[in-house]
């Protein structure tokens, strides 16, 4: 595709190629680069026009490119015309700042952009669709080059294993590989469009709390299994041109210079051809940090400086970055960076560089944001993402035929609350908050009243006295008893669920569980609406709640996707990609976060999720995987084919295929999930782990054949004392099914 882009380009590339010679300033002692230098040859392969420009480089350019050039820009070399990368912070949409001015707190004057605000990261994995995530990631690269800007600092892949992450609700879940599937699709997007994405943060960033300073202590089989497999994905099958480093240390070392993370792991093992972006502010040495494989540094010049004085950063103790190009030419010539090496950081750069095709026609701010085109999928993924996690007795979907009032009540629904809050938060044109989107769904058929109930906690002190919660609360249970049906909206907001800091805790902001105990007790007919990142407390409530979805942050378009779910215009077909634990001392890391002393053992290995609730038994509030539907689907003819083992990893070894069907009266989606059952290995292993999935549209009665093909490392585990992807062959188990605990059909497989 790019290609096509470029070839149809090649007259004005031509043109721009000699304003460039022209124009280039020239450092001292250099000349203009003639018009067919091989690096300007759109023609040759990348390798061979970033080898022809290191040779034209001086070691101060060089230099000068390992650190940004401002809070959201790398070094431009103008002698050469290579271009700055313009980056713009995600990943749920183009951040509400651009420019160099992103940073509120530095002197540049910001400039206010307002862009789609896509479904939080956690909504897409809810869709478990792919498809659909390549086309969010798509339009999240138009809308970045329709800002005239070059690099998404996105997707987040890190995984959720502890409910009170402040960022939860940008990552894809508890699973390494849904989250690595969304990561890939969401990759082959943005760089579709010639944008560069930042798969982040790499890796084990797993809490807020004190995240420059903490050591998460995690044995090498969970970073195999669990916090690497969707950056491999993001590399290995998506050729992710870049990624993030994070801020905390692992097992002792800061991430920015961790050479196992970076070298060894990134580099080495998965084959990592793209350059490493420090997270802001992440680096606390110059010789260390380049040799460990740090390629650039974030950001540079005086946006370092004055994010460095702020408090929350001021444990780098640093004023103006490691890698600024005297510190980094000063490590040269004392022979602790070597010239090799320079290279190698600076032409992973320029591959980026090239591959996004801005070396030769920058992207200055063609095509538009927020088009019909990406509302819809935003709208789409809104809808997707909705999870029914329960509806007993069937009130769902509403019949416009016998509903006539509707009572829209909490305070999350007349607000949009469209996504957590810190570095991805997108300023979007409009937001639909549930109430506008029921209003908009029901015109002037249905009666629409609203109340607050409680004001969310923290947010406006007026409505936080005694007096105005017992106000609030009445005018709710008024509005529900007077209603057919009565929508309860509660859950967080940017302000109490974000980057930065960790949630306090799983229970809902104050006052919202009695408001759902109030109008459940005076209207039989209430929808209750969770709108939050992660998981929140039910317990209070639960029992007496006959129906509940879960919208999670839906960007923009949240509360027509509702709306559109509530009268079954849409079939919920949304799966947890995350597993919903009774109380958070259930959650398998909850006795070891968020550490002490700065330090945060993983001592539960491998056990994240429902890899530890179904091993061990422990019963969730609702299970990873699991979602109704307004229909219902027959899983049948499950078959296994080809069982044997081919060593060369990713090469299928066998096929599997299941048909299913929906036998209820309406069309949806039903998203078949695959899991391997190992009983019989050397070495202890979850009771299952997916290893496939589909998400599959039918209409009443529709059937149809979904096919998996297994590689060797759908069968594998992480071996410590082999230190590589190990199968013991046997006999494993295929488990197909609607959940990680319903599992619909299963049949062995032998593996020789
Ligand atoms: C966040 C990154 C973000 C960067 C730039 C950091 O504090 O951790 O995810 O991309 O800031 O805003």
């Amino acid at each position: 595709m790019r290609r096509g882009i470029l070839g149809s380009c090649s007259a004005s590339l031509a043109s721009l190629s000699i304003v460039f010679a022209l124009s280039a300033t020239g450092a001292p002692g250099q000349t203009a680069v003639s018009a067919d230098a091989p690096y300007k040859n759109t023609h040759l392969p990348v390798e061979q026009r970033v080898a022809d420009l290191l040779k034209r480089m001086t070691l101060e350019e060089k230099a000068t490119m390992l650190s940004g050039s401002g809070w959201m820009e790398s070094a431009p070399i103008a002698r050469l015309g290579i271009p700055a990368i313009k980056m713009a912070d995600g990943p749920m949409g183009v951040r509400s700042w651009a420019g160099s001015s992103a940073i509120t707190s530095s002197s540049a004057s910001p400039v206010r952009v307002e862009t789609t605000a896509f479904p939080s990261g956690i909504a897409m994995a809810a869709t478990w669709d792919t498809a659909l995530a390549q086309r969010e990631g798509r339009s999240i690269g138009q809308e970045v080059k329709a800002l005239g800007r070059d690099m998404i600092l996105g997707p987040t892949v890190n995984i959720n294993r502890v409910p009170l992450w402040g960022r939860n609700f940008e990552g894809y879940g508890e699973d390494p590989y849904l989250a690595g599937q969304m990561a890939v699709a969401y990759v082959r997007g943005v760089q579709g469009e010639g944008v560069i994405p930042s798969v982040k943060h790499f890796a084990v960033n797993n809490e807020e709390f004190e995240r420059h300073r903490v050591d998460a202590k995690v044995d090498d089989r969970a970073l195999h299994e669990i916090y690497f497999p969707a950056f491999k994905a993001a590399v290995q099958q998506a050729d992710a041109w870049a990624v993030m480093s994070c801020y905390n240390k692992v097992n002792g070392v800061h991430c920015a210079e961790n050479a196992y993370l970076l070298t060894d792991v990134l580099k080495k093992e998965f084959g990592f051809k793209g350059f490493v972006v420090s997270d802001w502010g992440s680096t606390y040495s110059t010789a260390p940090t380049v040799n460990a494989g740090m390629d650039l540094e974030m950001p540079g010049g005086p946006p370092m400086k004055a994010w460095m004085a702020r408090p929350q950063t001021q444990a780098a103790g640093n004023s103006d970055g490691w890698l600024t190009a005297d510190k980094v030419l000063a490590e040269v010539k004392a022979g602790h960076i070597s010239e090799a090496r320079l290279d190698d950081n600076v032409g992973r750069i320029l591959r980026a560089i090239i591959l996004s095709g801005i070396m030769d026609l920058p992207h200055t701010q063609l095509g538009d944001v927020d088009t019909p085109e990406q509302q819809k999928i935003a709208r789409d993924g809104a809808t997707e993402g909705i999870v029914l996690l329960k509806n007993d007795g069937s009130l769902l979907p509403l019949d416009p035929n016998k509903v006539h009032s509707i009572a829209v009540i909490g305070p999350n629904a007349l607000v949009a609350r469209t996504g957590g809050g810190g570095s991805s938060m997108v300023r979007p044109k409009s937001a639909v908050s549930p109430l506008d989107g029921i209003r908009k769904r029901v015109g002037s058929t249905i009666q629409v009243t609203s109340a607050i109930g409680v004001g969310m906690e923290g947010e406006n002190p007026a409505e936080d006295t005694p007096e105005a919660r017992a106000k609030d609360l009445k005018e709710a249970t008024d509005a529900a008893a007077k209603a057919d049906v009565a929508v309860v909206v509660v859950g967080r907001y940017n302000k109490n669920e974000s980057e930065s800091f960790d949630v306090k805790t799983m229970d809902l902001p104050a006052g919202q569980d009695e408001l759902i105990a109030a109008v459940e007790k005076t209207n039989p007919h209430t929808v209750v609406v969770l709108n939050t990142g992660d998981a929140v407390t039910m317990t209070k409530w639960l029992d007496s709640t006959p129906t509940l979805l879960d919208m999670w942050y839906g960007g923009q378009e949240g509360g027509n996707a509702l709306a559109a779910i509530l009268f079954g215009d849409a079939n919920p077909s949304g799966k947890l990609p995350v597993t919903l634990p009774k109380k958070f001392e259930d959650s398998p890391a909850a006795k070891n976060y968020p550490g002490e002393n700065l330090v945060v053992h993983y001592a539960e290995g491998i056990y994240v999720g429902y890899r530890y609730f179904d091993t061990k038994n422990v019963e969730p509030q609702f299970p990873f995987g699991f979602g109704l539907n307004y229909t219902t689907f027959e899983y049948s003819g499950l078959k296994v084919q080809g069982r044997m083992m081919i060593k060369e990893p990713g090469t299928p070894v066998t096929l599997v295929t299941v048909e299913i069907r929906n036998t209820g009266k309406r069309a949806g989606a039903e998203v078949v999930q695959l899991y391997v059952h190992d009983g019989h290995s050397k070495i202890d292993r979850p009771v299952r782990e997916l290893k496939a999935f589909e998400r599959v549209e039918l209409a009443p009665g529709e059937s149809r054949a979904v096919q998996f093909a297994l590689g060797r490392d759908a069968f594998s585990y992480w071996s410590p004392t082999a230190k590589q992807w190990t199968l013991d062959p046997g006999t494993f188990e295929i488990q197909v099914g609607s959940s990680s605990r319903d599992i619909r059909v299963k049949a062995p497989i032998e593996i020789k």
